[in-house]
């Protein structure tokens, strides 16, 4: 309930002014997102890639209706990718968009000409780039753009979510990419998606078995314990060894649990997010656990 509560704010701009203009809130926005700048991301990787993690960068911004907005998000990501380039770490440090944020609402062929320009800035610095999965609306884009991208750029990876019905058959379609694994983070109308957290739990369990069982790079995004120690058990029973999959996890959550794992052998990578337009991403954290939202109003209160 307050999940969906906190996912119809993500949308609304009354809602957005009234929580940006908490002065405490960035404060606790800090928890998730690494900093303004791009200096501040690439400090983040600096850090997080010298305690043996992988990062992907998020430039923060979604939904963009105009094309300067759009020009300006490609731009932030090309100069990223160069100033990543001198910390030579290939693709232990590759950047995450989301093509809403790249003009898809306005022209989808905008879009993937610049998403077509940020792949090249990559590959430049022998990184590569994963496209993040939005709401249900924009999936069959999204793939679209994905397929068009991979005849060029054939690492290219893209978020699929196990909540949305189609999913599992996406996966089986996707054999050979680089596919992040995600529960799902929007909220979805149960006409194409499950509702029940068991319901998604089991969804997301018999994709993670079509990417282990087929011949692309699983990307395993989630905290959950239990899931990390399916993926672990399919990936055994598979033949695959820890470089031929990851999980991943973002900035700001289970960072303990993050290292455990790397220490452990396991290839991890964290989403680091920059940039000032936080609040659809800081909304849904805050809808993945109530406790985040105590969190918040205890900074609120001043405790
Ligand atoms: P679940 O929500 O069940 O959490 C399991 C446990 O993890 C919780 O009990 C808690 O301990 C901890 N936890 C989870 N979320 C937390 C939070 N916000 N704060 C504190 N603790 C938390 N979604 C999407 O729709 N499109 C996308 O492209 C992506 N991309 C993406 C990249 C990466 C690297 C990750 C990790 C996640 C995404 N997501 C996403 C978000 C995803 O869909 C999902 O909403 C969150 O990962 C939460 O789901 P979990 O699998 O972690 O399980």
């Amino acid at each position: 309930m307050l999940g969906s509560l906190l996912l119809a704010g993500s949308r609304s701009p009354l809602a957005r002014r009234a929580v940006s203009g908490f002065p405490v809130t960035r404060k606790v926005v800090d928890r998730f997102v690494s900093g303004v700048d791009p200096g501040d991301a690439v400090e983040t990787t600096r850090r997080l890639t010298g305690a043996g993690l992988a990062v992907t960068i998020d430039h923060l911004g979604e939904e963009v209706r105009d094309v300067e907005t759009a020009v300006g998000a490609a731009k932030a990501y090309v100069s990223l990718l160069e100033a990543l380039a001198p910390l030579e770490l290939g693709g232990r440090a590759e950047v995450s968009v989301k093509l809403s944020a790249v003009g898809q609402a306005l022209d989808e062929s905008m879009a993937l000409d610049h998403a077509r320009r940020i792949c090249a800035a990559a590959r430049d610095c022998g990184s590569t780039v994963t496209l993040d999965m939005e709401d249900h609306t924009t999936v069959d884009s999204t793939l679209g753009v994905l397929r068009a991208l991979r005849e060029d750029f054939p690492d290219t990876g893209v978020a699929v979510q196990a909540y949305l019905y189609r999913s599992e058959a996406d996966c089986r379609d996707l054999a050979g990419s680089r596919v992040r694994l995600v529960k799902g983070a929007y909220r979805e109308p149960a006409s194409v998606a499950y509702q029940s957290r068991h319901e998604v739990d089991l969804a997301y369990v018999r994709c993670l078995r079509v990417l282990m069982a087929g011949t692309g790079y699983p990307m395993v995004a989630t905290h959950d314990d239990r899931l990390i120690a399916i993926a672990e058990l399919l990936a055994d029973q598979q033949g695959r060894d820890r470089d031929r999959y990851e999980f991943q996890m973002l900035y700001g959550v289970r960072a303990d649990r993050q290292l455990a794992l790397a220490e452990a052998g396991s290839r991890v990578r964290v989403y680091v997010p920059y940039g000032d337009d936080w609040y659809g991403y800081f909304m849904r954290r805050l809808a993945e656990r109530p406790a985040n939202v105590a969190f918040f109003l205890r900074a609120l209160r001043g405790k």
